[in-house]
């Protein structure tokens, strides 16, 4: 479905309030609570969930809203699936490369790249490109058509050699500028159409801000990592967001990230072991310390997976500075470790639910600020959440509007 322009408005604050309403059912995250305060208001949900094992979990992990979960659970999941119905963008700009343009890449970035390449069906012809965080380039050389420019703005002095390196073996023009895009004088070059792939938290902003100053004519992002910020607390772009009462943290801007990732057995199957080790531990030390408080702990080399469940908590507390009970059942120890994680995964599916809402009010976010910023936006995915999670694309251009509205966001 799509909406008329104004509908990013609309759209946003219907989010807004969706996510204000339930604030307790989000923000508390199931590892760090051994009873989460919702818990008390649902019991019959968090009792289901509780009973649930943890390959159940897994299997709604990613698409909690197919699950048959007592109330409330059904109507939120109704609301934040049609909260978070996007389109998929229109497409036609991918234009043919040279076969051999996608040596040395992955073939799935290979794959978003095509994506996002396909979608940046801008309204006036582009005389160059700037590819913002361009790692080794590989997007700007896959737009670059002749009689366009293209610059790559990246710090790191490997990439930026690679992707040099890269350009002159396919006898393409283009500078890899070692650039740190937060810096100061970090200037767009005119006339550019500047894009960014996942180009984490900060750095995206910075180029929406750096764009409108510059009167960018045309753009494209692909955000990701919304967490990656210096700021302890999420900074409104647009006025709408700034307009809303809802104070997102550090640690709230991370649960759009927390898909579980497509991972072979033995990944996973370390995952949930450091995962259910730290919550063993966890029961561990809040007897010792007498607290029933979260302990955070540093992440840990995965050599540490490989000793004994005791040493592994005795070297914990060693780094902690706290010492454990006298006397441990370690097997049992160890077992309530991994009946939590079941636990903890099977209440995060309610969490889960809002994390697309969430990603959407982050992103609409940022379409609402290049719109008061005099642009035409449309927001709309790029490809499918199984070549990335992060598929919702901003596209922007100051001229004339798009053809068919503005947005594919509905
Ligand atoms: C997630 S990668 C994305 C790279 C590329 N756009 C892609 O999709 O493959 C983010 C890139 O941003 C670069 N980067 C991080 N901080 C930066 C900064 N302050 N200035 C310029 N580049 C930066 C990193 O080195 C990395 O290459």
């Amino acid at each position: 479905m799509s909406l008329p322009p104004a509908d990013l408005l609309t759209h946003f604050q219907a989010l807004d309030a969706f996510l204000l309403a339930h604030q307790a059912l989000w923000r508390p995250k199931p590892f760090t609570y051994l009873h989460l305060p919702w818990e008390t208001n649902h019991p019959e949900l968090a009792h289901w969930l509780r009973a649930r094992t943890l390959a159940q979990a897994e299997a709604e992990y990613n698409h909690p809203e197919l699950l048959a979960a007592p109330a409330p659970y059904p109507v939120l999941a109704a609301q934040a699936a049609t909260l978070s119905a996007v389109d998929a963008l229109p497409t036609g700009a991918l234009h043919p490369c040279s076969p051999r343009l996608n040596v040395d890449v992955p073939g799935r970035k290979w794959q978003q790249i095509e994506a996002f390449a396909d979608a940046l069906t801008f309204q006036q012809p582009v005389s160059g490109w700037l590819d913002w965080c361009a790692g080794k380039g590989h997007l700007g050389r896959r737009l670059l058509q002749p009689g366009q420019e293209l610059t790559c703005y990246e710090y790191d002095p490997q990439l930026v050699a690679a992707g040099q390196a890269l350009s002159q073996h396919h006898h393409l023009s283009a500078e890899h500028r070692l650039q740190d895009v937060m810096a100061d004088n970090c200037q767009l070059p005119a006339e550019r159409t500047a894009v960014a792939l996942h180009a984490c938290g900060d750095l995206h902003t910075r180029l929406l801000q750096r764009a409108t100053a510059a009167a960018c004519p045309q753009l494209a992002i692909a955000p990701c990592c919304y967490n990656r910020t210096a700021a302890e607390h999420y900074q409104p772009l647009s006025r709408a967001a700034a307009a809303s009462t809802l104070r997102l943290s550090r640690d709230d801007l991370g649960l759009p990230l927390s898909e579980t990732v497509t991972a072979g057995a033995r990944v996973r199957r370390q995952r949930d072991q450091s995962m259910a080790w730290r919550l063993g531990f966890d029961l561990l030390q809040r007897e010792a310390r007498g607290s029933d408080e979260y302990l955070p702990t540093p992440s840990l080399p995965s050599g540490w997976l490989a000793k004994p469940f005791a040493e592994y908590c005795s070297g914990l507390a060693d780094l902690k500075e706290i010492a454990l009970p006298a006397s441990v059942d370690w097997q049992v120890a160890e077992k309530a470790g991994w009946q939590r994680l079941a636990q903890v995964r099977n209440l995060e599916l309610v969490r889960n639910l809002f994390r697309r809402p969430l990603e959407l009010w982050l992103v609409l976010d940022r379409a609402l600020y290049l719109q008061e910023n005099g642009y035409q936006v449309r927001v709309g995915l790029f490809c499918t959440s199984t070549l990335t999670p992060r598929n919702l694309m901003v596209l922007a251009g100051r001229a004339k509007p798009f053809q068919n509205g503005n947005t594919t966001c509905g």
